[in-house]
């Protein structure tokens, strides 16, 4: 066992890098959690302090190999189905109402951030619902979910989910979309999973590291629950990506507790059904 009580300038070398990397910022009790996330990751590699593994990020030839893991540890993956329902039902009726009357191409969704899926199946499934309601006016649509986390994607593709993730659904969603698999245990049905497809991406990356499978452009774009991890600066980087990728008349989604309000000059609020999203300055 290390003796862990990194000096504040070891924390500051890591949390610049994992700024820089990732867009994630650890303040207050977030830089505890990462605490208790690196340091089997220091001990697995035999080394003694956070100023090691620093360097070990910085200078080791395995040092790609670590910071994948370090995608899968210091992300917060908390999601569930049917999450803030009020912004799938607008996504439905507003924007896929109105794309199906105007475009014959798919509508075409980004959920990014998506963790395990829940968010990009739960649009999937309103989708769905929405284009066979309006009989003769179907539509289709895509849904991409991306994530920084690895073993999030492996999960996703899977669609097998514990009760958690279905504690937003009662007794008839869960008997409609899913099949019970053991206690607790729940498989989305093969049919909601149509349309939809992951892949592992970070928000924070350059716009030339960006993957071109995910070029869109996205008529709506999901991130939510996901910006509030991030720094400022990583937030503007992020937000930067994915307005790159938006249709020019496109929407953003994000968390209740998200705002980019005074934050950016290229995006304004606006109603949505019973909902606030972003849409470009110029096409507000
Ligand atoms: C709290 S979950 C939110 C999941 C879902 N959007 C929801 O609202 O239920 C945040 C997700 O953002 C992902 N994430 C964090 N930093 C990221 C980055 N730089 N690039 C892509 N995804 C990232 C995490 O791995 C995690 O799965």
């Amino acid at each position: 066992m290390i003796a862990w009580v990194p000096s504040e300038l070891e924390w500051k070398l890591l949390l610049d890098l994992l700024e820089e990397r990732f867009g994630l910022a650890f303040d207050g009790v977030r830089r505890e959690f990462l605490a208790s996330r690196l340091l089997p990751r220091v001990e697995a590699l035999g080394l003694r302090a956070l100023a090691e593994y620093h360097r070990y990020l910085l200078v080791h030839p395995e040092r790609e190999r670590e910071l994948t893991q370090l995608r899968r540890v210091v992300t917060n993956n908390e999601t569930y189905f049917f999450r803030e329902p009020a912004q799938l039902t607008a996504l439905a009726d507003e924007v896929f109402l109105r794309h199906m009357r105007t475009h014959a191409r798919p509508l075409r969704v980004l959920s990014a951030g998506c963790s395990s899926g829940e968010e990009a199946y739960s649009i999937a499934i309103m989708l769905a619902r929405a284009s066979a309601a309006r009989g003769s006016l179907q539509g289709s649509f895509v849904v991409d979910g991306i994530d920084l986390n690895p073993a999030r994607i492996e999960h996703a593709q899977l669609a097998a989910y514990d009760e958690p993730s279905l504690r937003a659904c009662d007794t008839r969603t869960r008997q409609r979309y899913f099949a019970q698999v053991s206690a607790g245990r729940w498989e989305l049905r093969a049919r909601h999973r149509a349309g939809v497809r992951f892949l592992e991406a970070n928000l924070a990356a350059r716009t030339q590291e960006w993957n071109p499978e995910l070029a869109g452009p996205y008529d709506a774009i999901f991130c939510r629950n996901v910006l509030i991890y991030f720094s400022e600066r990583g937030l503007h980087r992020a937000v930067s990506r994915l307005l790159e990728r938006m249709a020019p008349r496109g929407y953003l989604f994000l968390g209740h507790s998200e705002s980019l309000v005074h934050r950016r000059r290229d995006v304004v609020p606006v109603r949505l059904g019973d909902v606030i999203v972003y849409a470009r300055e110029e096409a507000a």
